[in-house]
């Protein structure tokens, strides 16, 4: 059993080591500074209490990017050098985030042990490669973020470092092999357990859903399926759960082999950055002539996902209300009921319809996944969902992409368990319009101006702030631009009190409420490495079912034209397009 010992390391703080709404995310070159990832990781450690560390288990792997396979080396080191028991890496390093999740929930290593936490290396839905993202980000026990309380404590304590440590004489860790390795330092025995990275994610999802009812709809000659892993590491599990346990054939799978630069594109599943899939969705420029009926995307570490009929596209505030509504006959895991649903406040109010006409408990959340982990650990919510092409439910403490299909899967496999045979089978898009015409279409679409001058972007949201004093101006200025949009009824800055442990989250973005139930919602970005992304939200509820039909930009260009000229978008930003439109 190779010994190691354990060196302390002089070192200074780094300036920048905030965490944001998903962890830390800065360039590959930032990361790569002398001690910069030490630091984040030593900062970590001495803001968890001793019995979280000293002679815990962690979980520690991600995405695969670029960077990731040094970084987990390095924090193998510092882990050992730290007093951790044992470090549980995914094969190759790769967990996709909802599997970290529910390894840190499930898994019971060879003896006996649990995780205490984990440390994910990824930048979600970022660029990878020598010149792009890394991230990393730590989550706690119940396998969710750290709270705010504790990311705080991290960026506080990035501030005042002066020492890290890290194993001498530990040799670098063969992650490519399912094995585990012993070594013994000075507080005894420290291993590192390299395990199958889909294994336990699979049997939990077989736990959740009915495979066989899903394997029936993917047999049946008049369905067709697509799913598109942009490169990153839902690729690992797509094959496992798609092709081998549900019998869907290899050439549905696009982009499946993890890459650490994504191939060079952008993995966030959306229309503008997923472009094969939508294209062969039949969608976009040069669709395909022959579309398959069903279509998935997920991000780099598979958190997110976002569904596609056949030239057809489900809004993510659409998806999670669809999957809300169908649940509890559509999938096995909630055929008791469901707690209570949540969405983020930039989300669109479909949720809310859904959970009035069923009487579910219901929570509107500041954006960050973190927030709905609460309310799921009190037992108040079963399934949640964000605009941002987040959905998920309290089987783990992330998002989950992969999920959010099988959930898909699971209610066209309900809604069709009569018909297979008989090739009329009911759509994404019958199921969508179906869903409208029940309980009303919340039109809904986002523009990001990515990368904007921080100081401006600031700017426009002050004057957002300073327009609010005074509704009756607001509704003057609005009534200039055009004669056919609603009054504003109120504005605010979104505040909001976990009802679970009464903290408070302020300034969670900007809201323009009209009185016909249309919304502007503006916020800054949580997620970016660079500059500032503002985000505007624009939404507008229909509920005369003859109206439901139309094309939402064509649906909602009143309101946006009235967001540009209330924000001064142009005139703050010097932009007079978005980046990404979804
Ligand atoms: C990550 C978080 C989500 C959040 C999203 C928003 O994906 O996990 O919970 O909705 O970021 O990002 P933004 O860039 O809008 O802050
Ligand atoms: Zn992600």
């Amino acid at each position: 059993m190779a010994s190691f010992k354990v060196n302390l390391v002089d070192t200074s703080p780094i300036e920048g080591q905030k965490p944001g709404t998903s962890g830390l995310r800065k360039k590959v070159k930032v990361f790569t500074q002398p001690h910069y990832l030490q630091n984040f990781v030593q900062s970590t450690f001495n803001a968890l209490s001793a019995e979280k560390v000293k002679g815990s288990t962690l979980v520690v792997s991600g995405d695969g990017r670029y960077y990731s396979k040094d970084a987990i080396q390095i924090i193998i080191k510092m882990a050992a050098a730290n007093g951790v028991r044992r470090v549980w890496v995914g094969q190759n390093g790769l967990l996709s985030t909802p599997a970290v999740s529910a390894v840190v929930r499930e898994r019971v290593g060879a003896d006996g042990s649990k995780a205490n936490g984990a440390f994910i290396l990824t930048a979600s839905h970022n660029p990878g490669g020598p010149n792009e993202d890394f991230g990393i980000k730590y989550n706690m026990e119940n396998g969710g973020p750290a709270p705010e309380g504790i990311t705080d404590k991290i960026f506080e304590n990035t501030k005042t470092i002066k020492e890290y440590f890290i194993a001498e004489g530990l040799p670098d860790v063969d992650i490519s092999a399912i094995g585990i390795s012993n070594f013994s330092g000075p507080d005894g025995q420290f291993d590192v357990d390299v395990f199958d990275s889909s294994s336990d994610y699979v049997k939990l999802m077989k736990s959740i859903f009915d495979f066989q009812s899903i394997q029936k709809l993917i047999a049946s000659p008049h369905f067709s399926f697509c799913y598109d892993a942009l490169h990153g590491v839902a690729g690992a599990y797509a094959k496992r759960i798609f092709v081998e346990e549900l019998g869907a054939s290899e050439s549905s799978l696009l982009n499946c082999v993890p890459k650490e630069d994504f191939g060079g594109g952008h993995p966030d599943p959306n229309l503008t950055y997923a472009k094969e899939l939508v294209a062969r969705m039949g969608l976009g420029k040069n669709p395909d002539s022959n579309p398959p009926e069903f279509g998935a995307a997920a991000d780099g570490d598979a958190d997110r996902n976002m569904i596609l009929g056949k030239r057809f596209f489900v809004t993510p505030s659409d998806s999670v209300a669809i999957i809300a509504a169908n649940a509890v006959q559509s999938i096995p895991y909630f055929s008791s009921g469901l707690k209570g649903v949540a969405r983020s406040m930039p989300t669109s109010a479909a949720l809310d319809v859904v959970a009035k006409s069923l009487n579910l408990k219901f929570f509107e959340v500041p954006t960050g996944w973190k927030f709905f982990g609460n309310l799921m650990d009190a037992g108040l919510c079963s399934v949640c969902g964000e605009e941002s092409f987040g959905t998920g439910s309290d089987h783990i403490r992330e998002k989950d992409g992969i999920w959010a299909v099988l959930a898909w899967l699971s209610i066209l496999a309900h809604k069709n368990k009569d018909n297979l045979k008989g090739g009329n089978l009911v759509t994404v898009e019958d199921i969508v319009k179906q869903h409208w015409a029940t309980y009303g279409r919340h039109y809904y679409t986002r523009y990001d101006y990515e990368n904007v001058d921080a100081g401006a972007a600031k700017e426009l949201m002050a004057h957002l702030v300073k327009l609010q004093s005074s509704i009756s101006d607001v509704n003057q200025i609005i009534k200039g631009i055009r004669s056919d949009v609603a009054n504003v009824a109120s504005a605010d800055e979104f505040e909001y009190k976990d009802p679970v442990d009464g903290s408070i989250s302020k300034n969670q973005g900007i809201r323009y409420l009209f009185d016909d139930g249309s919304r502007l919602v503006f916020r800054l970005s949580g997620t970016g490495s660079e500059g500032a992304t503002i985000r505007l939200y624009i939404e507008q509820y229909e509920k005369d079912s003859s109206k439901t039909g139309r094309d939402s930009q064509e649906a909602l260009a009143p309101l946006v034209e009235i967001a540009l000229k209330l924000s001064k978008m142009q005139e703050f930003t010097g932009r007079s397009t978005p980046t990404v439109i979804t």
